[in-house]
């Protein structure tokens, strides 16, 4: 078999179709808006992509799939203007209201998907395009071939590496078989077959997260699972009790076995 024998869109759609958990919609964004909000602005990962990205103080960046303005905040405070862009109309009013409290006046955000034609929208070409672990789309290919599209100068995609954020062992404690689905291997291949040689770096998150409570890491291990059934939400809860320590008010340890990781792909566009 040779390398330009594989089909590597064909398979990423395979490997979609056997994946264990359900597309998120807008509306389950929408409620999981403030608390996503709060665990991800400040967290490890903002400074850990902040130091790997290229950007300069003139330039525009588009951030498609921006969620609460984790990266469209602070590239706001570093570039002359941000696009962010989502389909989940309560993670844009985050975004609006966090952007306010950090004096940030240059980002226009806009409620659209992947799908939409951007173009009628009136959304332009930017220097830089970004997608942060939004990349949950029904066509991947069609996904990147339009961030190369908008993207004058770079492209910038955090992917899944494996299980991503999902915790294999709670599947396990549950008694659930888990596939994770494609990971970034499939992009990176996928964007060779367009002609794109990207760069693939790594960001990897601490094995051990702070909650402000119990219930928050409940909630939080809660939307892993799609369709918990009784049985499954008493064994996620004896699950997630196992592996959190208080250590103070407001401040709940969860040790996971593995640490969230995620791979960073870029490429010049030029
Ligand atoms: C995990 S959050 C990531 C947010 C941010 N980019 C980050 O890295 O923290 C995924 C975001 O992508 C958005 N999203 C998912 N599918 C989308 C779609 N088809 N079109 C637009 N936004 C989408 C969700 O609403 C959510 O805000």
């Amino acid at each position: 078999m040779r390398y330009q024998d594989i089909d590597w869109d064909d398979m990423w759609r395979e490997s979609r179709s056997q994946k264990s958990w359900k597309k998120k919609k807008n509306s389950d964004w929408d409620r999981r808006a403030a608390s996503f909000a709060e665990r991800n602005i400040d967290s490890p990962f903002v400074a850990q992509f902040m130091s790997r990205i290229r950007i300069e103080h003139d330039w525009t960046v588009l951030d498609v799939g921006c969620g609460p303005g984790t990266l469209a905040i602070p590239l706001a405070g570093q570039m002359r203007k941000v696009t962010a862009l989502d389909y989940s109309a309560s993670m844009l009013s985050e975004l609006d209201k966090l952007a306010k409290g950090a004096g940030r006046n240059n980002i226009q955000t806009i409620q659209t998907s992947w799908d939409d034609d951007w173009q009628a929208l009136g959304i332009g070409r930017h220097d830089v395009a970004i997608a942060s672990r939004s990349l949950s789309v029904e066509d991947l290919k069609g996904a990147l071939t339009k961030l190369n599209a908008w993207a004058d100068k770079a492209v910038y995609v955090v992917d899944r590496v494996g299980a991503g954020p999902f915790d294999p062992d709670l599947f396990r404690a549950i008694g659930r078989n888990f596939q994770p689905g494609p990971d970034y291997i499939f992009t990176v291949n996928i964007l060779y077959t367009l002609g794109i040689h990207a760069h693939v770096d790594f960001i990897t998150l601490n094995n051990k997260r702070i909650y402000g409570s119990r219930e928050e890491a409940l909630q939080s291990y809660r939307w892993m699972v799609d369709d918990l059934t009784a049985l499954e939400e008493e064994q996620l809860t004896s699950y997630v009790d196992a592996q959190l320590n208080e250590l103070g008010p407001k401040t709940w340890q969860f040790t996971r076995q593995t640490a969230p990781q995620w791979a960073l792909i870029w490429w010049q566009t030029r």
